[in-house]
């Protein structure tokens, strides 16, 4: 056997293959993620090794040479790829660069020609970078920008026989179906050798022709048997023979060009038209694809777009500028579908509006709509936010909180419409309807179930992270009490039409939500009759046990059918990377085919129905669309809706004229703290952005309706003269568990703390305010602008009215409206009201006399 010269330190040179058109287009390709990628994609190159060597090879194309008559058209490129074999030597030397300029030479890659870019380095080492029609001969450019990684990515192991590399896998777009490789090899020996490419399982093997010191090979891959995928192409390998081999001996490798660019390439065959569609879908997709399907990323422009070949199923987030976001949303789903595979579905937490998206409408969140009682109006409001949100490509909101909120400690009260099932029911079918009217966007009632009933950790099953004992703690109640309490909320959004549920973090008597095949399957699915898709809270399917793998295991037993994990789908931060628990889950049988392919019908199902498979583009008209007039005239409605009067000795409504009127404290010219968690950011906007693009502060509000408007935020500016006082006063932004509170800490004036729960700040004396302007006469309005309901009994005393105005949102003009009169408080109140901290929890039939009972609540 000839042993192969190593006389060159230069050359190897891989390729990399891209998704053409989608690459160009993004603009946010960094080399930076692919980095990040192919490391946490990486598996190990023996045990790739290995599992090719056990496999049978299939050769096809013996040596393809040369040849300077060639013409470059594909009619003689299939010829060779057939396997004949016009070789004519190639001598190579330094200047071999010049050989891929040359048409002459440019037949062997003309698969590739639909590539829009490539890069290789040369024989002579020298990055070179070519475009289709360089290709072709037409052109090259010359660039030392490209990459170099692939020369020391190539190493010789296994006493040098085998050599080991890696694609040039900028862009981290994964190789699916992989059917072949060409490359030049270097010959000129006397003997013959035999040269196996190993890629993943599968391997195939030519015989080099030893006479020739250049040639090409097309070595092609028992495609019928099975195709070569994804990670199984991370790391490939060339062995040749016995013999030593080295980056020195190969020169150009290129991957077979088509199978490459159509990786999940099922939609071109398959129009999605039934549910009959949907299935013959299933049956196509390979596991790799079944799982990228299963899992949910977070939203970055830059990562997303290499994810295109990955085939994700859907992702969260989106960026914080219309243009930006569309712009990249589109340029990706263009990509998914330039490269035929399923468009994913975009999600976001659009709780109470697009309310990450800059200059959206902001809504009162739920607990002000429950004041509404307006079904109606709440159908009316999901309408709008839906246009927002598709307008921007966004088809899977998750929300509405469908939550019967009962105790006041929890962070997420604002969210849930009320504390009793006849309150929320209605209205979470009402936002159910509104928010899916369009066709276009899925709603997700969440969380399941019970989240709103805990109270406290139950013993022994705190959650790792112990900072939320409400949020995610346990539901100690019977199960019959769950469901009369709990369950109704759902029943009525399934009816409605719900196509999405969200899995809740709490426990029932101990047992993990996102691990309960009694609550997710036979309860929802089976009882309720669920038939859309069951979605994972966040990285909430890692909390049912420690070990990763096991708990993912586990979910998708249950019932989970989508899991998200926004930081690691491809990554693995403190465990296991989700994608690959769940394609070892699917591939080791842990979770049967069935519970799987069930799993990909529902959320097919419902991509189906939101219409994502006819255009699943944004509208480029986005921005007109958000914050439009019309909607933010929608939203004062709905804010005026949601006022409770609770006290009033004949000081409202205000007078337009002839009535000077101070308006005070730290809430009264505050976007921020009247909008509360879930704008902008996910704890409420920050420091700097207190007055947000679109919004209306209530002062602006109350300017509006009179001249005779004087600020004193602070005491600062007091006047002793003034008719009344109208003092705003309230809690600071929060979300999620990072509100949970102690009952003692829900009074007024306390401590309270910053937006990230970082610290506590004192939020200023704001009860002074109100107590100055009373000592000096001067009649006393007290506003609360809360999530909750807030021990407040004292300084009720020294106010002649008080009034609850929620979280209002962007549109405070609405709150000015109702205190001047010219619209009349209809809001109830949908929690009952505690009078001291030691009722706190408190709720309607709990034998507690409360300050204000629920659906307490006064008109002029
Ligand atoms: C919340 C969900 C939310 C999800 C995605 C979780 O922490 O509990 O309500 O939809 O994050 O942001």
């Amino acid at each position: 056997m000839k042993r192969l010269n190593v006389r060159h330190i230069l050359p190897l040179l891989i390729i990399m293959l891209f998704l053409g058109a989608c690459s160009k287009e993004n603009p946010t390709n960094t080399e930076e993620s692919s980095a990040t990628e192919s490391s946490e994609e990486g598996t190990s190159s023996e045990s790739n090794i290995s599992a090719g060597e056990s496999s049978s090879g299939a050769v096809d194309g013996s040596s393809e040479s040369a040849n300077s008559s060639d013409t470059g058209d594909s009619s003689n490129e299939s010829s060779n790829e057939s396997g004949s074999s016009d070789d004519d030597n190639l001598s190579v030397d330094e200047s071999s660069a010049e050989i891929m300029s040359s048409s002459d030479d440019t037949t062997p890659f003309s698969e590739v020609a639909a590539l829009e870019e490539y890069s290789v380095l040369n024989k002579a080492g020298v990055p070179i970078s070519k475009t289709s029609d360089a290709i072709k001969g037409a052109s090259e450019t010359v660039t030392d920008a490209l990459p170099t990684e692939e020369i020391t990515e190539g190493v010789s192991v296994d006493g040098g026989k085998t050599l080991e590399f890696k694609l040039n896998d900028e862009g981290n777009r994964p190789i699916c179906r992989l059917s072949g490789i060409r490359l030049w090899i270097k010959g000129g020996a006397s003997e013959n050798v035999e040269i196996t490419i190993h890629a993943g399982s599968k391997s195939a093997t030519t015989a080099l022709d030893v006479t020739v010191e250049w040639q090409r090979l097309f070595v092609k891959f028992p495609f019928e048997e099975g195709e070569v995928n994804g990670s199984e192409t991370d790391n490939l390998s060339i062995t040749a023979g016995d013999e030593a081999l080295t980056v020195a001996d190969i020169s150009l490798v290129v991957l077979d060009g088509e199978p490459l660019l159509s990786c999940p390439s099922v939609l071109k065959e398959i129009k999605i038209e039934s549910e009959e569609d949907i299935r013959t879908l299933i049956g196509k997709l390979t596991d790799e694809q079944k799982a990228a399907q299963i899992c949910m990323a977070g939203w970055k422009a830059e990562t997303a777009s290499d994810w295109v070949g990955k085939g994700l199923g859907s992702y969260l987030d989106n960026d914080r500028n219309v243009s930006t976001f569309i712009t990249n949303y589109n340029n990706y789903q263009q990509g998914v579908i330039d490269n035929g595979g399923i468009p994913p579905m975009h999600s976001a937490d659009a709780v109470h509006g697009h309310n990450y998206m800059p200059n959206a409408v902001i809504f009162p969140h739920n607990i002000g709509m429950g004041a509404t009682r307006n079904a109606a109006l709440v159908e009316r409001v999901a309408e709008v936010i839906s246009t927002e949100l598709a307008a921007t490509g966004i088809r899977w909101n998750l929300s509405p909180t469908v939550a019967v909120s009962r105790d006041e400690r929890w962070g997420r009260m604002y969210e849930s419409f009320g504390e009793t099932p006849e309150i929320v029911a209605p209205l979470a079918a009402a936002y159910v309807r509104g928010m899916q009217k369009s066709g276009k966007i899925a709603a997700t009632c969440k969380h399941f179930v019970a989240d709103g009933g805990t109270t406290g950790w139950a013993k022994g099953v705190a959650p790792d992270d112990t900072q939320y004992p409400i949020d995610r703690g346990d539901v100690a109640l019977d199960p019959d009490v769950v469901k009369a309490i709990h369950l109704p909320p759902y029943k009525a959004s399934i009816d409605a039409g719900a196509l999405s549920i969200m899995a809740a973090y709490n426990t029932i008597q101990g047992e993990k939500l996102h691990g309960s095949k009694y609550w997710l399957t036979d309860v929802l699915k089976d009882e309720l009759g669920f038939k859309g898709v069951l979605v994972s809270d966040w990285n909430g399917m890692w909390l049912i046990e420690a070990d990763r793998y096991n708990a993912v295991v586990k979910g998708l037993n249950a019932g989970l059918d989508v899991l998200m994990a926004p930081f690691d789908v491809f990554s693995s931060n403190g465990g296991s990377a989700l994608y690959d628990d769940v394609l070892k889950a699917i591939q080791e049988g842990a979770v049967s085919e069935e519970r799987i392919d069930d799993a990909l019908f529902r959320q097919l199902w419902v991509k189906w129905k939101v219409g994502l498979f006819n255009d699943p583009r944004a509208e480029e008209n986005a921005s007109s669309v958000i914050g439009s007039v019309t909607h933010r005239e929608i939203a004062r409605q709905a804010v005026r809706e949601s006022m409770v009067l609770l006290k009033n000795e004949d000081v409202l409504p205000l007078s337009k004229s002839g009535q000077k009127i101070v308006v005070g404290g730290s809430h009264a010219n505050n976007a921020a703290l009247q909008s509360g968690g879930w704008t902008l950011e996910w704890q409420g906007p920050k420091a700097d952005n207190v007055n947000y693009a679109g919004a209306t502060t209530i002062l602006d509000g109350m300017k509006e309706h009179s001249s005779e408007v004087v600020f004193d935020e602070t005491g600062d500016n007091f006047q002793t003269d003034a008719d009344i006082a109208v003092i705003f006063v309230g809690e600071q932004p929060y979300a999620e568990g990072v509100g949970d509170r102690a009952a003692a800490d829900l009074v007024l004036n306390k401590f309270d703390f910053d937006h990230d729960n970082s610290s506590q700040i004192d939020p200023g004396d704001q009860l002074m305010l109100m107590k100055r302007y009373a000592e000096a006469g001067v009649p006393v309005v007290m506003v609360l602008v809360t999530g909750r309901p807030l021990v407040v009994t004292e300084q009720i005393e020294q106010a002649s009215a008080f009034m609850v105005a929620w979280l209002p949102g962007s549109e405070g003009g609405g709150v000015a409206d109702v205190l001047f009169g010219e619209y009349n408080p209809t809001g109830t109140l949908p929690q009952t009201w505690p009078k001291t901290v030691d009722q706190i929890p408190i709720n309607k039939g709990d034998n507690q006399v409360p300050l204000y009972e629920l659906d307490d609540g006064l008109s002029y």
